[in-house]
């Protein structure tokens, strides 16, 4: 076999919260990820000359060893002793980019996983995942997916059960972020608000949609500027307003993001933020890896 197509999932936070600037310059983080159904498409074809490379289609994503997918392939043929050269990795985005969702992340993840598979290394999951860790902090977290409780850098990973069935809408606002501005905008206001988080695994614990929904919390969102704040407000409210159970701003942002127990409620909403916004998207939470679509 020498290609193979796969998907990549997006993720969101239930939580995240930042525990204290580390000595190597990473923060602690204690968050609660879920993937969801919004996937990349991710095609890899060994012997394609050229070396390694992607290839996206869009003009503001790299096609070199900065862009995470092509850092990965770097990092697995390091860790695996490999002597092949070329490989072409296709990437179809549908996943928002640079938006709080670990699009780069799960397509590095995708990488891992597919490349273990052409090439026959064989490695665990959790071997996969730490050679994730030098591609990017939310890599380890995407090889494994599902419904996790991720601290340290993120790269510590504790399976949580699964969130409830129920549909998630996400929207993106017009606005970009910078991750690293983000973490020195938590530096200097250390929001005292923080998530309840062992509240929200509870719910978890208890199959408790509403729970879990009544406890979704981002301390990135007090970082922002009062511009910013009031357009994730805004979808918050849209989303809340709409029917949903509760709502959040996912990761370093600003994708936001809301939980609905009925479907119809959802696809409302999705009409509704489509009118604004040009990324919308329905999507359901992610609760095994047989569950990602193929
Ligand atoms: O690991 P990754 O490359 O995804 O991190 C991007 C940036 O986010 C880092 O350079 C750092 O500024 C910040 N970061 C952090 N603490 C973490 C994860 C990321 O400060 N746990």
């Amino acid at each position: 076999m020498t290609s193979l197509t796969l998907q990549a999932p997006a993720k969101i936070n239930l939580t995240l919260d930042i525990l204290r600037h580390r000595e190597d310059g990473y923060h602690e983080l204690c968050m609660v990820m879920q993937s969801v159904s919004l996937c990349d498409r991710i095609r890899l074809d060994f012997g394609s000359p050229g070396g390694i490379r992607a290839e996206s289609g869009l003009r503001f994503l790299p096609n070199d060893k900065s862009n995470l997918a092509v850092a990965a392939a770097l990092a697995f043929r390091q860790a695996t002793g490999g002597r092949w050269q070329d490989l072409l990795i296709s990437l179809q985005k549908r996943i928002p980019v640079c938006a709080g969702t670990a699009g780069g992340s799960s397509d590095a993840a995708a990488v891992l996983r597919g490349l273990n598979q052409l090439t026959g290394a064989g490695l665990s999951p959790q071997a996969l995942a730490q050679i994730g860790e030098a591609v990017g902090s939310d890599v380890p977290y995407c090889v494994l997916g599902t419904t996790a409780l991720a601290q340290g850098r993120g790269e510590k990973l504790t399976p949580l059960p699964p969130l409830p069935p129920c549909w998630i809408v996400l929207c993106k606002p017009l606005f970009s972020l910078s991750t690293p501005a983000l973490y020195r905008a938590w530096d200097k206001a250390r929001p005292k608000l923080r998530p309840d988080t062992q509240g929200l695994i509870q719910g978890l614990e208890q199959g408790d949609l509403t729970a879990v929904a009544q406890r979704l919390f981002n301390v990135f969102e007090h970082t922002l500027s009062p511009r910013q704040r009031r357009e994730v407000e805004a979808i918050k409210v849209a989303l809340v307003q709409a029917g949903a159970l509760g709502a959040a701003m996912s990761g370093s942002g600003p994708t936001v993001f809301g939980l609905f127990d009925q479907e119809v409620a959802a696809q409302d909403a999705v009409t509704l933020l489509k009118e604004s916004y040009p990324e919308v998207f329905l999507t359901r939470p992610i609760a095994s890896p047989e569950e990602i679509p193929v």
